[in-house]
């Protein structure tokens, strides 16, 4: 037990309480974070001539000893601190002496952790947009080379008109472009720096917030030393934005796991992607995607945990608020996991294009387009509907499918059909046809391609 207070205490903490209220265990991941932030802190303090530039150096150099033995091992974090602030500060003392006292000047743990998590959670927001760009132009390249891959198009999971995977992966790069610029939205907003707002009321030095903005790569200070030391609002945004990407994934993963099933048969994961049973030996299960669509419960569970942590808390800082870590670190790891194991297996997948084209075939996919071919030939569209409708039930009836059906058996039911009906309702013809932007046909797909490809060379 080491704690940087307890001049106004008369007896020991009880062991259970200090261990139930002590952090260490999960807040040493802020060492580097926690440094940099004193670093910064000492170094404005010297520039305000509240420190001399000795002991402005001696801190630094006693802290950069710190990181370094951290990070090569030499300097074990133990839980004989309360927390990450205070094993730096006493192991500071430890090596500098007295002079190392001065360190906390105009500072409180309150700002101090508020500026470390914010400090920790920036960072993460540019490493899960860095997975995401990597899952989108591996999107982007899969699209480019499936342009004329037809597949069935679904609604209600029933085959409902052919569009092409270059236009199906091409909806998932749609949510992914729009989960990156959420990402750049709250890194805009957060991007703030808390420090120098003391436990809650600011301090009486002179402290130049500023300069410590700008030396961390801030912004700018944040405007209510109350709101700075409270304020979760970025972890719950960031949660939120990552609870998106889980439910993208999520559905991605599930399309993925029926399209490897034995009766899509769509494409085939690949083995080092896919995973075997321990008893029957012909398996090679998409455990993979399973995972990603189960753990985005994880990542809910983290916005759910900080939403509830947050809405009784008065004003200004309260201990609950330790409980914002855990759940967010785990979040964190899993959606940067999960996107790197699904852009794994997405680029390592193989497309089987036959199974893909033949489904669509055989869906009635092309209904529509034969009743727009009644509807360009001057029947009105509700009763070019119904004769569809006729069509189909006769092909289920004598097996057949619209493709299949000899011109005769089409004219016994609409005598406005000639040869041609055939051409117009050819896959190819269904999907070339939709050219209005947006929609799958080559055409229109190349115009999208060209601005993701800009987009992409935008982000880097
Ligand atoms: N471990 C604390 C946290 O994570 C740091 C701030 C402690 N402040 C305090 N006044 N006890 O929130």
């Amino acid at each position: 037990m080491a704690q940087l207070w307890g001049g106004r205490f008369t007896k020991e903490t009880d062991q259970l309480v200090y261990n139930f209220n002590a952090s260490i265990s999960f807040d040493q991941v802020f060492y580097r974070q926690d440094i940099a932030g004193s670093i910064a802190h000492v170094t404005m303090l010297a520039k305000v001539g509240i420190l001399t530039d000795t002991e402005k150096t001696q801190i630094i150099n006693g802290l950069t000893s710190i990181l370094e033995d951290i990070e090569n091992q030499k300097l074990p974090i133990t839980s004989e601190y309360e927390d990450i602030h205070s094993f730096v500060e006493a192991t500071l003392i430890d090596r500098i002496g007295d002079v190392g006292k001065k360190l906390h000047t105009g500072r409180s743990r309150n700002d101090q952790v508020a500026l470390d998590m914010k400090l920790y959670t920036r960072d993460e927001i540019k490493n899960i947009q860095t997975l995401i760009y990597e899952l989108m132009q591996t999107l982007h390249k899969l699209m480019n080379e499936h342009l004329d891959t037809y597949m069935p198009g679904f609604t209600h999971l029933q085959k409902a008109q052919p569009v092409t995977l270059a236009h199906h992966l091409g909806a998932y790069m749609e949510m992914f472009k729009r989960d990156y610029s959420r990402l750049t939205d709250i890194y805009e907003r957060m991007n703030y720096c808390p420090l120098g707002s003391g436990a809650l009321a600011g301090t009486t030095y002179p402290l130049d917030r500023e300069l410590t903005a700008s030396l961390l790569g801030f912004y700018g200070p944040t405007l209510n030393s109350m709101d700075s030391v409270s304020d979760r609002d970025y972890i719950i945004e960031l949660l939120s934005s990552c609870s998106t990407i889980m439910m993208h994934l999520s559905r991605f993963s599930e399309e993925v796991i029926i399209w490897n099933s034995n009766e899509y048969s769509f494409i085939e994961l690949d083995d080092s992607y896919s995973t075997g049973s321990s008893i029957m030996p012909q398996k090679k299960n998409p455990d993979i995607a399973e995972l990603v669509r189960g753990k985005t419960g994880r990542v809910y569970a983290a916005l759910t945990h900080i939403l509830t942590t947050m809405k009784g808390l008065p004003l200004a800082y309260n201990k609950d608020m330790q409980e914002d870590k855990e759940f967010t670190f785990d979040a964190l790891d899993t959606v940067k996991s999960c996107l790197a194991l699904f852009t794994g297996m997405i680029a390592t997948l193989t497309v089987k294009k036959e199974a893909m084209a033949n489904s669509a075939k055989n869906g009635f996919t092309n209904a529509t387009d034969a009743a727009d071919y009644l509807v360009n030939h001057g029947v009105p569209f509700r009763d070019a509907h119904s004769i569809i409708g006729q069509l189909v039930l006769f092909c289920i009836e004598q097996n057949l499918s619209l493709d299949t059906m000899t011109l005769d058996q089409y004219k016994a039911i609409c005598p406005v059909f000639e040869e041609d009906i055939f051409e117009a309702i050819s896959m190819k013809t269904c999907v070339e046809r939709r050219n209005t932007i947006g929609a799958p046909g080559q055409e229109a797909m190349k115009k999208v391609l060209k601005m993701n490809e800009q987009y992409l060379s935008n982000l880097v």
